[in-house]
């Protein structure tokens, strides 16, 4: 007879990893603490609208190298939904579930925060996104599987830069944190690097670049993170739509660098959008250590209902903290994080 009845789901942008904390939920919960684990597809819709199917260590064979997720994600918001908090309980009650684990970044842990503090539900986090941007752990999986994918990209792009004396502009995400554009711009050798924590003025741009072609340079690279923004005033900027959580859909700075840059110094320019090509593919094998830690910790820590818990990454060990930790603010890169990267500049 099975003690309890665990839920898992993965809410907002997949990112490698996934899965191979999903397989470790379901090997610990199910062979260690003598669970049932439902899992609920399409991030928060599942326990809103009761789609779910019973997962066991068979389904879950095979999967710790494959990215996405086997359950399926969306940016459902459950506080969008009319009584989304209430549809959520009474689909535990209807399938006897016993507690969830939501394995998601800011806003799906954001969400499930507020469930377990405001709502009494019995809900716990799981840490995750390529933007590596979440308070309470030192890093998240997914992003180093992302850097690895950007720092690839960088070195492909040096070399159309260097044979046709061009200044390639490599759009990265990130959202708000600049992590992915600071670490694949430092692995990859980037002579600018442009993050939303330090806004920037074009003409500061253009003058590295040109300091570096008048050194005897004659291409350049700048990775820019798809939230970095001008100086007030000095570029123009503009809006993307927004999704269920607020967030504005980003997207399009590699593309005005790319004609403001050309214009500005002469010099030929193009600009790459790496994208969704960043959350794709076999996650690093850090990556799968580290979601398969947190995945572990996650089904011990529901197994002694730790609800409103969050397994981290706390130096090199795993610790439980709590979800508010996780969602209180941003994680964004510090000043001298930028400031070292600014050596290899122009
Ligand atoms: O949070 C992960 C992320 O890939 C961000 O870097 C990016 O801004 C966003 O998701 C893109 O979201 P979507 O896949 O919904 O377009």
């Amino acid at each position: 007879m099975p003690s309890v009845r665990i839920g898992v789901l993965t809410g907002g942008g997949d990112c490698p990893g996934l899965n191979a904390a999903i397989r470790a939920i379901v090997r610990r919960g199910i062979d260690v603490h003598n669970q049932e684990i439902v899992g609920f597809l399409d991030g928060w819709r599942g326990p809103i609208e009761g789609v779910y199917e019973d997962i066991s260590v068979e389904s879950t064979r095979g999967i710790l190298p494959r990215g996405g997720t086997i359950l399926r994600s969306s940016r459902t918001n459950p506080f969008k939904r009319d009584d989304g908090p209430e549809a959520i309980r009474a689909t535990f009650e209807a399938l006897g579930v016993d507690g969830l684990i939501a394995i998601g970044g800011e806003d799906t842990l954001g969400a499930a925060a507020r469930l377990h503090g405001d709502h009494g539900l019995p809900v716990m986090g799981v840490p995750k996104t390529i933007d590596n941007d979440l308070g309470g752990t030192d890093m998240t999986f997914g992003f180093d599987t992302a850097i690895q994918i950007a720092t690839e990209a960088i070195d492909r792009l040096h070399t159309t830069a260097e044979s046709h004396n061009r200044v390639m502009i490599v759009e990265v995400m990130g959202r708000h944190a600049g992590w992915i554009a600071l670490h694949s711009g430092l692995a990859g050798g980037a002579d600018v690097i442009l993050i939303p924590e330090r806004p920037f003025d074009i003409e500061d741009v253009c003058r590295l670049i040109q300091r570096r072609h008048s050194r005897g340079r004659f291409f350049s690279i700048v990775v820019v993170a798809e939230g970095a923004v001008p100086q007030e005033g000095t570029m123009e900027v503009m809006d993307g739509a927004e999704d269920e959580f607020g967030h504005a859909r980003l997207g399009g700075i590699g593309q005005r660098l790319e004609r403001e840059i050309e214009e500005r110094t002469g010099f030929e320019s193009r600009a790459t959008v790496l994208g969704h090509i960043q959350r794709g593919g076999t996650p690093t094998a850090f990556d799968r250590v580290l979601a398969t830690r947190l995945g572990l910790a996650a089904a011990d820590a529901a197994n002694e209902g730790r609800w409103g818990m969050m397994p981290a990454l706390r130096g090199s060990r795993i610790e439980l903290v709590p979800l508010t930790e996780a969602v209180a603010e941003l994680r964004t890169v510090p000043v001298e994080d930028y400031e070292a990267a600014q050596t290899f500049f122009g």
